[in-house]
């Protein structure tokens, strides 16, 4: 199917951007890939969002936009059109300290405070998911600060104000709360009340964008295909879905060629649907999507684990399927699992669509089939009844790690006679050479075999032989080698049972 090619718009240099803070409409002028976190900072004087990193790895940037967590660093603000932005400022209210506030002060979850403003917009993106009168363990609080980084006060205080918060809200609101914190305080405590010097609305300036000139890129947010086609046509747009690998590149100084092509308007792109035995996914689906759509769930539950052991919430809300393929990292956690799902990669531009099989998709490293002119449109996973995946990621910490070896295994079990076998197996890896690879020796290794002790122990070993891993600044290529044969064989010893 051709798209229509349509005539490229002018592309203002500083339009004017619409959305709320805190409640109250602002209108920003300002080149469309200026960093939300500079808006916020310089453009309207809200400095409660730090710059810790810049690069979405301490989460000190954190603000909410329509209630979600996002790293204010990575985000431009053409994708801030028309949303609810929340900051710290706009946290208490009515001469009130939010609860989450007042619990972090009982609790000493402050120190320094460089941290606060962001573990706050944290934890109050996860209170306000948590269903009514639900309890949340220490272990769903930690994976909801994963993203935010402390480095004086200890976590231990932090999730238990974010802990006390939350039972508060299950009580029934702030008040109880307010009960619950002063019970908590140390007798004697001088517990505020009031937020002082907190903004009421008016003191926010509106307008008073282009005061500084960042040098921040231009963006269009095209409303069709066949407007995005155009651009691209026209050569030097970047795509831009979540950013969070594009706004880093540019905070390494890797400069956009002439300025972002936005998808974010592109809903085609975000689709999810069943269509011709295959679960088919657009590009633009994020890693929290795949988390929680029902068809994931059904047809592909191994994309969904993937996705849980991406970056963390700030990364898992923006980054998307399309970015992390586009990025072609050998490292990139979703590559391995496509590969063994037996994707295809549906790509369009003004010439047409074509479908490419995941295994052709990266010739080499960091490169991909894309022509310059082409999007990545969807992801199509053939349903396979009866088919079971693995997935498993070693990195150097449990969140925000960029996987040292990362591994997926697709088989089925044979039938009748063939009982307790493996058939059909894909062995797929990243990080262990310079594309994502499909390991074939320690494929024929495992391919009607039973999942026993012995034949796990001479399939780690031909994986261990079969890649080529390197040492980097992240591991060793030894580590690797013998760290990829290990996870594989618990991949077949918990297969087997043993
Ligand atoms: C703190 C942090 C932690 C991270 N953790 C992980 C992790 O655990 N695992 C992992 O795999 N990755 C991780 N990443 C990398 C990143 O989040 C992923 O690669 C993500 O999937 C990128 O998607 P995006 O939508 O943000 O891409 P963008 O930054 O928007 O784009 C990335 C590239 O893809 C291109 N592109 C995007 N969409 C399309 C499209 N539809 N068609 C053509 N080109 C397109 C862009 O032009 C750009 O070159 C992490 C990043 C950060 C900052
Ligand atoms: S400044 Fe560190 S995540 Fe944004
Ligand atoms: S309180 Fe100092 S970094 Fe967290």
């Amino acid at each position: 199917m051709t798209a229509p090619a349509t005539r490229s718009p002018a592309v203002p240099t500083a339009p004017a951007h619409r959305f709320t803070v805190n409640g109250r409409p602002v209108e920003v002028a300002a080149p469309g890939g200026r960093r939300l976190l500079d808006v916020l900072r310089l453009d309207l004087g809200l400095t409660g969002a730090k710059e810790g990193c810049g690069e979405g790895e301490c989460g000190a940037c954190s603000v909410l936009i329509d209630g979600a967590v996002v790293d204010a660093c990575l985000v431009p603000v053409c994708q801030v059109e028309g949303r609810e932005v929340r900051t710290v400022e706009g946290l208490a209210t009515d001469d009130r300290l939010d609860p989450l506030q007042a619990a972090f002060l009982a609790t000493g979850g402050v120190q320094c405070g460089i941290c606060t403003p962001g573990m706050l917009m944290a934890g109050r993106a996860f209170v306000d998911t948590l269903a009514p009168g639900a309890a949340p363990t220490d272990a769903a609080i930690r994976e909801a600060i994963s993203g935010n980084l402390c480095r004086c006060t200890g976590y231990g205080r932090i999730v238990e104000a974010i802990r006390l918060a939350a039972e508060g809200a299950a009580d029934g609101g702030a008040e109880s709360v307010h009960a619950a914190v002063a019970a908590a305080a140390p007798a004697g405590a001088d517990l505020p009340t009031a937020a002082p010097g907190a903004p009421d609305g008016s003191a926010v300036p509106v307008g008073r964008a282009g005061l500084l000139d960042l040098d921040d890129p231009p963006a269009i947010t095209p409303r069709t295909l066949g407007e995005a086609y155009a651009f691209l046509a026209g050569g030097g747009w970047r795509p831009l879905a979540g950013g969070t690998d594009a706004l880093v590149e540019r905070a390494a100084g890797i400069p956009d060629p002439r300025g972002y092509l936005d998808l974010a308007a592109l809903a085609e792109l975000r689709a999810v649907r069943l269509e011709d035995g295959a679960l088919v996914l657009g590009a633009a689906t994020t890693y929290a999507a795949l988390r929680r759509e029902p068809l994931v769930a059904v047809h592909a539950p191994v994309l969904a684990e993937m996705a849980a052991q991406v970056g963390a919430a700030q990364i898992q809300g923006r980054g998307t399927l399309g970015g992390n393929l586009a990025t072609a990292s050998p490292a990139g956690d979703s590559l391995p699992v496509l590969l063994a799902l037996d994707a295809e990669i549906v790509v369009g531009s003004a010439r047409g669509e074509r479908a490419i099989p995941a295994a052709a998709f990266f010739p080499s490293y960091r490169r991909t089939a894309l022509a310059p002119d082409e999007l990545i449109l969807r992801v199509r996973v053939p349903l396979a009844p009866g088919r079971t995946v693995a997935f498993r990621k070693v990195g150097t910490r449990r969140a925000q790690a960029i996987s040292v070896v990362v591994l997926a295994v697709a088989w089925r079990w044979g039938a009748d006679a063939a009982r307790g076998t493996w058939r059909d197996v894909r062995v797929a890896l990243g990080s262990v050479a310079p594309t994502p690879i499909r390991a074939r020796a320690t494929e024929a290794a495992l391919e009607g075999a039973p999942p026993t002790a012995e034949v796990a122990a001479v399939a780690a070993a031909t994986l261990a032989a079969e890649i080529a891993p390197i040492d980097d600044v992240r591991s060793t290529a030894e580590y690797r080698r013998v760290v990829a044969g290990r996870i594989l064989h618990r991949v077949v010893r918990d297969a087997g049972g043993w």
